[in-house]
């Protein structure tokens, strides 16, 4: 069983984005994968409804926003190759909870300097956390947009504060809203999108890091 915790105190970053498409990966690629919606606002669950109103398959899900999902998390997760938690990242209780259940965390942020700053509240929780049990974190920049420079500065900012970060970065891509409103991965809703290829990219990545056989 591999935990996967996706984290950022700040909202709006794609955690839930990236939380569901990497469980649907995980799904078409035959693993056993537990999406625990750890965010009390519930968004990842309401994907899998919409999801499900239309199709099976899908990743099984639990709505678990509490302060002791690290105790349980080993029964939770029992019998799943992987479990992926989407943190809403405002209840810190709830929040450190989910960072300690993890063995990974990946951090999706936005190529701002803004958020850049941000992200130092979550590496303080992660620091804390780390006190109790290891962790290994990725950052994942998200929602690039067509402004290669801003990016840049971004990337060389990340360099400087020597975070390990993905080489895949998702581009900022409509694919991405339509496919979760249509409770689809975009490698469903366009197998041959940019979308798709990015996350097929970010799924081979996490998958060698993380050591899924
Ligand atoms: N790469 C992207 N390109 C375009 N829109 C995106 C991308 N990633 C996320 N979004 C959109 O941004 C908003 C916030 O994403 P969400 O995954 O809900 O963030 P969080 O869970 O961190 O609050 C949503 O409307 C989502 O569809
Ligand atoms: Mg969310």
């Amino acid at each position: 069983m591999k935990v996967i915790c996706i984290a950022n105190r700040k909202g709006g970053t794609g955690k839930t984005t990236v939380a569901v498409n990497l469980a649907l990966s995980g799904v078409h690629n035959g693993y056993k994968v537990l999406l625990i919606d750890a965010d009390p606002q519930g968004s990842a669950f309401n994907f899998q409804e919409r999801r499900l109103e239309e199709r099976n398959a899908s990743f099984q899900l639990v709505m678990k926003p509490s302060k002791n999902l690290h105790k349980e998390i080993g029964q939770i997760g029992n019998g799943f190759d992987l479990v992926i938690i989407d943190t809403g990242g405002k209840d810190s209780k709830a929040f450190r909870s989910a960072l300690i259940s993890a063995d990974f965390v990946i951090i999706p942020i936005q190529p701002s300097q803004l958020d850049l700053w941000g992200l130092s509240s979550t590496l303080e929780i992660l620091e804390e956390a780390r006190t109790f049990k290891d962790i290994e974190a990725k950052i994942l920049v998200n929602m690039v947009p067509p402004r290669a420079k801003l990016t840049k500065e971004a990337l060389e900012l990340l360099e400087e504060l020597d975070l390990p970060t993905f080489n895949t970065t998702l581009g900022f891509r409509i694919a991405y809203k339509e496919a979760i409103a249509e409770g689809l991965a975009v490698f469903e809703l366009d197998p041959k999108s940019k979308a798709a290829n990015e996350i097929n990219s970010l799924w081979q990545e996490v998958k060698q890091w993380v050591g899924l056989d």
